[in-house]
């Protein structure tokens, strides 16, 4: 089984995936990571060469990719679950869940880097809220969830694993 973690932008999903794996000894992927290094390109570039459009084909693919693997924390791009194919993908193999956190918090861990194209616009806060809104319904698919606002990064691991447990999923 593999254990997937979706949600917004600046949630935590990679730095808190990473600490959660560890814990678990499980091994641990990010579908940005694998894209970047398949393509030998910055999410960024890919978007702006190609378009966003491209990007999705590609992140369709190596949501494929992993879900055929077992044993793996999955840190999935924010965008994954807007397609019902890869949340089809994920769940065949996987307990999805989902992080959330405030779009004040979301801005701040966001703030300082510039590799997330979609934020890259002159209202980001702005941004931030519009999306989460439209995009509230797909984060929703998503087995269980776990605000990340006030956690650690590795707060949230332990939390994940509490919430596994007493699910029974792990
Ligand atoms: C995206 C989130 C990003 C990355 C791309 C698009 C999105 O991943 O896949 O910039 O649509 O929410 P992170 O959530 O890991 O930043």
């Amino acid at each position: 089984m593999n254990i997937v973690l979706v949600g917004f932008m600046g949630t935590g999903k990679t730095s808190s995936g990473k600490s959660l794996a560890k814990k678990l000894k499980m091994k641990f992927v990010d579908t940005d990571e694998e894209i970047e290094a398949k393509a030998g390109m910055k999410i960024g570039e890919i978007f702006e060469e190609f378009g966003e459009p491209r990007f999705r084909e590609l992140e369709r693919d190596e949501v494929k990719r992993v879900s055929a693997r077992d044993g793996f924390v999955v840190s999935a791009g924010g965008g994954v679950i807007l397609f019902e194919e890869n949340v089809r993908e994920l769940k065949k193999n996987g307990v999805i869940v989902c992080l959330r956190s405030t779009p004040e918090k979301i801005f701040e861990r966001i703030k300082h880097d510039s590799h997330r194209p979609l934020l890259n616009v002159s209202n980001p806060k702005e941004k931030i809220r519009e999306l989460l809104e439209k995009r509230e319904h797909f984060y929703a698919q998503a087995d269980y969830s776990l605000d990340t606002t006030r956690l650690s990064v590795d707060e949230a691991a332990d939390k994940i694993i509490e919430l596994l447990k007493k699910e029974k999923r792990l």
